[in-house]
């Protein structure tokens, strides 16, 4: 029925009118390069030539901007699409922390209260959620994504699509997503955002489409093409990944929107002579709208004109843009998003705040507790909180929060340490700033630590440190303090590290004399009681890393994933000639999956339904695992596999299935895990997927460097 509507409606329009579709603006507040001012932005909205807005936001504002394209001969409402990434008003942690909870119901239902909030304030579409693999924390967008591991990459695309497109569009409680970067933009070189990419097919396939293609499964709406070049072809002008992959092998149906002026930087990356150039390359290539680079606006005319592109190509692109605007109900309603009361309502909902703490609270990794450190105790009367992000609200949203950030509704670390610290008295101090080497807060900060019975210490990156084009050469812990956290400790109280930052840091003063460590990511609004309630034990963490944190620079890429190699390290710790660091040990810092309870797991009892199968047979795998320690806690049970032998090179471990589960003291559970043979396929080097007989390493454990149980299995 709509593509009907769809046809009637492309019928009637001019070439003009359909390029128009084809073009997206941005609004005041900019999300990359503004080269000139947009004189003609309101004239070529309310003449139709133009299908999107971005950065256009709230009921009031949105509905202008839709009467304005309603002028228009054909009356073609427009669709406003903005980076809700982590919460709208609500904020939740970035989607890096978030996906440290594991738990993909919790990823849906944030991302299905983003959708809810920012419908309620004209938005149809989210550029979001970024499924980008990352490996590198240099990179600043590592914060965006799900991490370093394709598996848990798959499970996170899939679930953040479902919470923002809800069961299905045209409801006002969801938007269309959008699965961005395609591809590969999280493997630029050296971490350097926008830097181009080099890699493999068998990498491109085996490890960084299958998160794209889950969301195509899910039914994403959208797809965002990359500023990157891919083994030489920008991915923008890239008919490989659009037209064959992404249109071609996945039928994806929806449309693919152009990164900020990604059209025309083809020309920058030496791949276009000029604007009109890449104009013709996007559009060959697949990409349907162009977001800022007015490359198709000022070129796709003319091209069409000297027959250079088919008409029947801007048709395609229009068709596909259309039928989203059909299904999200715009047609029949183009205000249906811009609703003041309802957009009070929900931003005001109570029920938002309580979510947003659940998820925060299960999104901290505990990387350290020497000495039963941590939860606080009432025995602690007084407690030191000391730090420049002590009282930062502004820092808790992270990057890519929506601007302005409503910071009223923040709850900061000291807030949060209030409302749980009954009877301990609360000190604070700065002690220094986040960058820079003034050390003249430390004798306040050290003089509040003396009189204290535990220092909590808040300190990290400041939110702009990570996000996009924030890529950082040195991923330390910025400023003097770490020095601050040294001088600190010899005071001899205990002291527990509150890091937040979008990426892995490298903390070396941190990790030898923090007696505990909480890494707490940018947790959004309800970061203070999340916090608070992992300090005084009230919620016991049970996240675990979703990236390996490195414990120097020279060390990245690091992945747990890592391919064998034919000289590894001897297991007696022997180097020579062998694939090795002399100044350091190859292992990482903290491994990907790792993170530390209140209470300890035992694994056992590992048994199989079968050591050997066949074709489309499958083995069961269980154990037993068992709270071994005095307090309720959840644990991640993780399984891995190895290859042991195959056509290409396979890695030492690979994540095939994981499951989070609550164990009260003393209380054991048998957890099984099913293994057939798509869980031990791979891409060969025909980038095929495959799966060869031999034997199979099974590795259980609760981090991919801790798998007590091990077994083989025969695939014949
Ligand atoms: O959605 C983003 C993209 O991820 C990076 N460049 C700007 C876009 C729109 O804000």
């Amino acid at each position: 029925v709509i593509l009907k509507k769809v046809n009637t409606l492309l019928a009637k329009m001019t070439l003009e009118e359909k390029i128009g579709q084809l073009n997206q603006y941005s609004g005041r507040q900019v999300t990359g390069p503004v080269n000139e001012q947009n004189k003609t932005q309101k004239a070529d909205i309310s003449s139709g030539m133009v299908g999107s807005m971005l950065n256009v936001k709230g009921a009031k504002d949105t509905r202008e901007v839709q009467e304005m394209a309603l002028q228009s001969r054909l009356k073609i409402p427009l669709l406003f699409g903005l980076d809700v990434i982590h919460g709208y008003k609500t904020v939740f942690p970035i989607p890096l922390g978030e996906t440290a909870s594991w738990d993909m119901q919790l990823l849906e239902q944030a991302a299905h209260i983003a959708a809810k909030e920012a419908a309620a304030c004209g938005i149809h579409w989210t550029f979001a959620p970024m499924v980008d693999i990352a490996k590198d924390p240099r990179w600043g967008r590592i914060m965006e994504g799900a991490g370093e591991d394709t598996y848990l990459g798959v499970l996170a695309a899939k679930a953040r699509v479902r919470g923002f497109q809800g069961a299905r569009l045209g409801g006002t409680d969801a938007i269309m997503a959008c699965a961005k970067h395609f591809a590969a933009y999280g493997a630029a070189i050296a971490g350097r955002d926008y830097n181009a990419v080099d890699m493999s097919e068998v990498q491109l396939w085996q490890d960084y489409l299958p998160p794209f293609h889950a969301a195509v499964e899910a039914g994403v709406a959208t797809f965002m093409n990359s500023f990157n070049s891919l083994n030489g072809v920008p991915a923008t002008g890239n008919a490989y990944l659009q037209r064959d992959i992404l249109k071609g092998k996945w039928k994806f149906n929806g449309f693919v929107v152009s990164d900020w002026g990604s059209i025309g930087e083809m020309t920058h990356h030496g791949f276009a002579e000029n604007d009109t150039i890449a104009a013709l390359q996007a559009i060959t290539a697949g990409s349907d709208m162009d977001m800022e680079s007015k490359a198709y606006i000022n070129g796709l005319a003319l091209l069409v004109k000297q027959k250079k592109v088919d008409v029947a190509l801007i048709d395609d692109a229009v068709r596909r843009i259309l039928y989203k605007k059909y299904e999200l109900g715009l047609f029949d309603d183009p205000f249906k998003f811009s609703d003041p009361a309802r957009e009070q309502r929900v931003l005001n909902d109570p029920s938002h705040a309580a979510i947003a703490r659940k998820v925060a609270e299960r999104s901290i990794v505990l990387l350290k507790n020497e000495n039963k450190t941590l939860p606080i105790t009432t025995a602690a009367k007084t407690i030191a909180l000391i730090g420049p992000l002590s009282k930062s609200k502004l820092d808790m949203a992270g990057g890519w929060a929506v601007q302005p950030v409503d910071t009223t509704i923040f709850v900061n670390i000291y807030d949060g340490l209030k409302n749980n610290a009954s009877g301990a008295s609360i000190l604070t101090a700065k002690g220094c700033a986040i960058k820079g080497n003034d050390r003249s807060g430390f004798e306040e900060a050290l003089g509040i630590a003396r009189q204290a019975d535990i220092v909590v210490m808040a300190i990290g990156e400041t939110f702009t440190m990570s996000g996009e084009a924030k890529s950082r050469s040195n991923i330390g812990v910025p400023g003097v303090q770490q020095q601050l956290l040294a001088a600190i400790k010899a005071t001899g109280k205990p002291v527990v590290a509150v890091v937040m930052a979008g990426r892995p840091l490298i903390m070396d003063t941190v990790n030898a004399q923090a007696d505990a460590i909480v890494y707490a990511w940018w947790l959004g609004s309800e970061a203070g009681n999340a916090i608070s309630n992992v300090l005084f034990g009230k919620y016991n963490p049970s996240g675990k890393l979703p990236v390996t944190f490195p414990r120097n620079l020279g060390q990245i890429p690091i992945t747990y994933k890592q391919t064998s190699t034919g000289r590894p390290v001897l297991p007696n710790g022997d180097i020579t000639y062998r694939s090795a660091y002399i100044d350091v040990v190859n292992t990482p810092q903290y491994a990907f999956g790792y993170g530390l309870s209140y209470t300890t797991f035992g694994y056992s009892n590992l048994q199989f339904s079968k050591t050997s199968f066949s074709g489309n047979d499958s083995v069961k795998v269980s154990f037993v695992i068992t709270n071994t320690g005095n307090v309720a806690g959840e644990e991640v049970t993780q399984c891995y596999i190895r290859d042991k032998v195959a056509s290409i090179v396979r890695p030492l471990k690979e994540l095939v299935g994981y499951q989070k589960l609550m164990l009260q003291p003393g209380e054991s559970k048998t957890i099984s895990f099913t293994l057939d043979k798509n869980k031990l396929a791979f891409y060969n080097s025909n980038l095929k997927l495959i799966t060869e007989p031999g034997e199979f390493d099974v590795m259980i454990g609760g981090a991919s460097d801790n798998t007590p149980l091990k077994g083989t299995i025969n695939y014949k």
